[in-house]
């Protein structure tokens, strides 16, 4: 259970630049002196700390686990495995398995909390975005039965799936729309042509997944490592408040499928032609295999993993991406506080915390009870450091994931 109200922040170079400019033309109806109807002049502004007073801020966070816990103990009766191996490899003690909860059900719980924290009301919502590749439906999509759930009237609603680096995505398209807004708000005084679209001054971002149905539970290599639940932020505009410093996110493609999941359907009424439905899967499967032509892949609604190749992959791969977010904020990686990150495996956290020669006692270390949540992972994971209290105002952190397709993405933030 967790729930807590979180002064955040949420600031990056755009909303820097929104910044200046909304606060010019404050100044300017206010004085007359200085405008932005010059827009080299607001563009060659170098950004200075005390202008940094306006952006999207974090002002809520929650998350929701099923009930059951599955210890490594319990996993031990079904596969070959132990607690001390798991303990071993991953950190992992035990995760929660969603038996009756829904996607919807832990996300609708999740964002209420984060809702709450925030003191924002349901019709006050704008946008509302989960992340996740375990929806209850394809369509709807889970936004769309969590806005339902939650009767958040007004928002715009949708899905984002990039994997368990999901979080970061999502958070980006958000602080995006907000910016953009924001900026639509300055009309002609904006050096930009800038589309109007939705005013969008609060949303909700949730990252949700049910691992567990998706898992291959004879195979040992991932069922010890997966786990269900959901994270939720609030993000708001504020015309007062710092944010995110930067972000960065990248795409690495996946030749060989190293993380994959097939996405199985029931075509045994396929009614175009007299075949079965293996030669149906293959067929819709030929983009892929004409790409990848080599390659032999179970066809399977369950997740396939290459365990060592992920694992030198993200452990560089997150260091990078925090050090990235550092350099495009300026920030020097000793001055951030806490790096929050994907949940995958306590050896890669150590590990990138080793190779960015960072304190890991500043990295939120969650696993343990939790596994590995995919989208979830990085939004429960700062629930907790806010829940532990690690982190305080004017703090700067870092959000860091990774993970299918193959995604990664990184967010500095002041909180
Ligand atoms: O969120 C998406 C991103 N995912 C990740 O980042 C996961 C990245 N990968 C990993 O975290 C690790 O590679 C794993 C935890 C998946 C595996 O750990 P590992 O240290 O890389 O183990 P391994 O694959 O090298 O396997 C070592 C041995 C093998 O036995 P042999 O061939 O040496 O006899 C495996 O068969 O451990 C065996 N093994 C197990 N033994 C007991 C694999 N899984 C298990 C298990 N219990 N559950």
């Amino acid at each position: 259970m967790f729930s807590a109200f979180y002064e955040l922040s949420h600031y990056n170079q755009a909303s820097l630049f929104v910044g200046a400019c909304l606060r010019d033309q404050a100044n300017a109806s206010a004085t007359s002196t200085i405008g932005c109807d010059d827009a080299l002049a607001c563009k060659k502004r170098e950004p200075d700390l005390k202008r940094m007073d306006m952006g999207c801020t974090l002002t809520g966070s929650g998350k929701a686990l099923p009930q059951l816990a599955v210890t490594n103990d319990d996993l031990a009766k079904i596969v070959d495995t132990s607690d001390e191996w798991i303990v071993e490899r991953t950190g992992i003690h035990e995760r929660h398995i969603a038996v009756e909860e829904t996607s919807t059900d832990l996300a609708a719980l999740a964002g209420k909390r984060a809702m709450d924290a925030a003191g924002l009301q349901p019709d006050e919502v704008d946008l509302l975005i989960c992340m996740t590749i375990t929806p209850d439906s394809v369509v709807p999509s889970e936004a769309c039965l969590v806005k339902a759930r939650l009767g958040l009237e007004r928002a715009v609603a949708f899905d984002l799936n990039a994997a368990c680096a999901g979080c970061v995505y999502g958070m980006e398209v958000a602080a995006s729309m907000m910016e953009a807004s924001a900026l639509s708000r300055l009309g002609a005084s904006s050096p930009l042509r800038i589309s109007q679209g939705n005013a969008i001054k609060h949303a909700l971002v949730i990252g949700v997944d049910r691992l567990s149905r998706i898992t291959d539970w004879t195979d040992r290599t991932t069922c010890v490592l997966f786990g269900d639940g959901a994270g939720a932020v609030v993000l708001s505009w504020d015309d007062e408040a710092p944010g995110i410093l930067s972000s960065f996110l990248e795409n690495t493609d996946d030749p060989t499928l190293a993380l994959a999941c097939d996405q199985l359907r029931d075509l045994s009424t396929f009614p175009f032609a007299d075949i079965s439905q293996d030669d149906v899967c293959q067929i819709m499967a030929a983009s892929l295999d004409e790409a990848l032509p080599e390659l032999e892949r179970p066809r399977r609604a369950s997740i396939s993993m290459q365990g060592q190749k992920i694992f030198k992959w993200a452990s560089k791969a997150m260091a990078d991406a925090v050090m990235k977010a550092c350099e495009r904020a300026d920030v020097p990686l000793d001055e951030v506080s806490l790096i929050v990150p994907h949940q995958a495996n306590e050896r890669i956290i150590r590990f990138s915390a080793k190779k960015l020669k960072f304190p890991v006692e500043r990295m939120q270390i969650s696993i343990g009870s939790v596994g590995n949540t995919s989208a979830s992972s990085v939004l429960m994971a700062l629930a907790d450091a806010y829940a532990e209290g690690r982190i305080e105002g004017g703090d700067k952190v870092v959000l860091v994931g990774f993970g299918g397709g193959l995604t990664l993405g990184s967010l500095l933030f002041v909180a």
